[in-house]
């Protein structure tokens, strides 16, 4: 017997091998870790569990018969992360370049099928030449039976990918359908077709990294959430993540212990909001003075920056946080700010996590580029977004709320459960000085001094529309606030809407306008 336990040991040491010394060596030299190495640094010391380590791909052309590696290239199990479960996968790039067989998809879909039904967490960590080409279209299979499951676990179970080496072609669709993107700058890159294809096609001449590097797509495609400088740093903030994430959509946010005595106004928000309603200022100062410990976890950070939104905890509560950012065009509503915002809000509708807008918003960008390119469309992706969303939704206005976008910034009207406004705020079809050139045109053309009655104008509808009092009037306000009093307003709102039911009606699922 003690021979086949050690035979067990040997073919257990041979499979964390992966493709063999060189391989890993090769692998540390591009300075990346191997798939072993990455689950260490991200699970809890001793959790991981892994499952599949025999398993061996089936093709026999172009030489595969001969080789084989135990595990396939891509080593899965489960583990937990800050003390809860998660499944996780991990490409071997030392395998045949972590190109995904048969048998490596059927891996991962064994592990993506056990976290749906016991309700936890998908991260993968992805590091692959793609489909197996001397498998041809059984890998191409593979592929798809993937996004499928991608597909049905979008909205169950939170579902990550972390992007730590090359990922091409149709295999870029997993990560995107997923519900958050990692890339690790300069050793990750994500596209359709390689910088050679784009040569040929287009006879464009652009780098790997300018193509889909992690820098390209935290700016210019908002297609990665979270770049980071390396390896370590990308793993640790999976982890910081999750931690405000639930496990399931059936499963709440973990909370925090809270210490409510604590809390006292702040006099610090007081002073924010310039005199000059035209004057900047950033709301990420309005955002730091309201989550506890200043912890604001932001997503997509590097994109339509004109809209901030990230995840960060209230009274030991998480919730996830949209907001308008004067600093940058305004904070106008444009057509990348609408996309970012509706899909942070609908991922935290899907998993039970409570929003807080923040808003000074000017309205929608106007102008022919913004038209052409849709935004109509794309704006009522937000409108769709917290129209739809039954989680508590609270919203403080800080200053502007103008015209369309006062009604989609999750307006009482769309289901907000309690609508804060400091005595800052503007709720207007728009702006004093456009709303009066067209409602005074007549009088300011035809004035013996039009500069004069423009001034004269321009006072009389800034006392009677540019404050919240109007919209308070008629309830569209819950309370005008003072911004000392937000977070304490803040913490009641949140614990009281803990035990909110709301429900859409019944269907098969909506039509978001895509
Ligand atoms: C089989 C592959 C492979 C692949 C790499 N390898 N990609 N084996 N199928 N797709 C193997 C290499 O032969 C090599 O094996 C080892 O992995 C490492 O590859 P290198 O080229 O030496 O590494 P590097 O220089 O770092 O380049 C990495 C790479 C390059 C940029 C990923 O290998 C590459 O361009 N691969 C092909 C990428 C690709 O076009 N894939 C198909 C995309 S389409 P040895 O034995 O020499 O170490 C796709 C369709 C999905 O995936 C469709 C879903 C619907």
């Amino acid at each position: 017997m003690a021979g086949k336990f050690q035979d067990l040991k040997d073919r257990k040491e041979k499979a964390k091998l992966g493709g063999g010394a060189d391989k890993i060596e090769a692998q540390h030299k591009k300075g990346k870790l191997t798939a072993f190495e990455r689950i260490e640094l991200l699970v809890d010391e001793g959790s991981f569990e892994e499952i599949d380590m025999f398993v061996k791909h089936r093709a026999n052309d172009f030489g595969l018969d001969k080789q084989h590696y135990p595990g396939d290239g891509v080593v899965t199990g489960f583990a937990k992360i800050n003390g809860r479960p998660v499944a996780l996968y991990s490409q071997d790039f030392t395998v045949f370049g972590g190109s995904l067989s048969e048998t490596h998809a059927e891996k991962i879909i064994k592990i993506m099928n056990m976290a749906m039904k016991i309700g936890a967490p998908v991260i993968g960590l992805n590091d692959s030449g793609g489909a197996r080409i001397q498998e041809g279209v059984v890998s191409l299979g593979g592929y798809a039976d993937i996004f499928l499951l991608n597909t049905l676990a979008s909205g169950v179970v939170p579902q990550i990918s972390v992007v730590m080496g090359p990922c091409a072609g149709g295999a870029v669709y997993s990560p995107a359908i997923t519900d958050f993107i990692f890339m690790v700058k300069n050793t990750s890159y994500m596209f359709v077709t390689g910088p050679n294809v784009v040569k040929t096609v287009t006879h464009e001449d652009v780098s790997f990294e300018d193509l889909g590097g992690a820098e390209t797509h935290a700016s210019k495609s908002g297609v990665a959430h979270f770049i980071y400088e390396n390896e370590i740093e990308t793993l640790l903030n999976v982890k910081r993540l999750l931690a405000f994430l639930p496990q399931n959509f059936m499963d709440k946010p973990e909370e925090y212990e809270f210490d409510t005595d604590a809390l006292s106004p702040d006099k610090r928000l007081n002073g924010i909001i310039p005199e000059n309603p035209n004057k900047p200022y950033d709301m990420k100062q309005v955002i730091n003075l309201l989550v506890d410990e200043k912890d604001f976890f932001e997503v997509q950070s590097s994109y339509a920056e004109n809209i901030i939104v990230g995840f960060a905890r209230i009274g030991g509560m998480s919730v996830g946080i949209v907001a308008n950012q004067p600093e940058v065009l305004a904070g106008v509503l444009d057509i990348n700010a609408s996309v970012k915002g509706a899909r942070f809000v609908r991922f935290c509708d899907a998993f039970n996590i409570p929003l807080l807008v923040i808003e000074d918003v000017p309205g929608f960008l106007p102008g022919t580029e913004q038209e052409w390119n849709g935004i109509i469309r794309h704006g009522s992706k937000l409108l769709f977004a917290f129209c739809e969303a039954t989680v508590p939704k609270v919203t403080v206005i800080t200053r502007k709320a103008y015209g369309g976008a006062y009604d989609v910034m999750n307006s009482k009207h769309i289901r907000g459960d309690f609508n804060y406004a400091w005595p800052s705020a503007e709720i207007a079809v728009m702006g004093p000085k456009g709303a009066v050139e067209i409602i005074f045109k007549k009088e300011i053309t035809q004035a013996k001094d039009p500069d004069k009655e423009l001034e004269q104008k321009l006072s009389e509808y800034i006392v009677k529309f540019a404050n919240p009092y109007i919209a308070a009037e008629r309830g569209y306000i819950d309370d005008v606030i003072l911004p000392e009093e937000t977070k304490i307003k803040l913490v009641k709102a949140f614990r009281l809407l803990k035990t909110k039911v709301d429900k859409n009606p019944k269907k098969k699922h909506g039509n978001i306008p895509l």
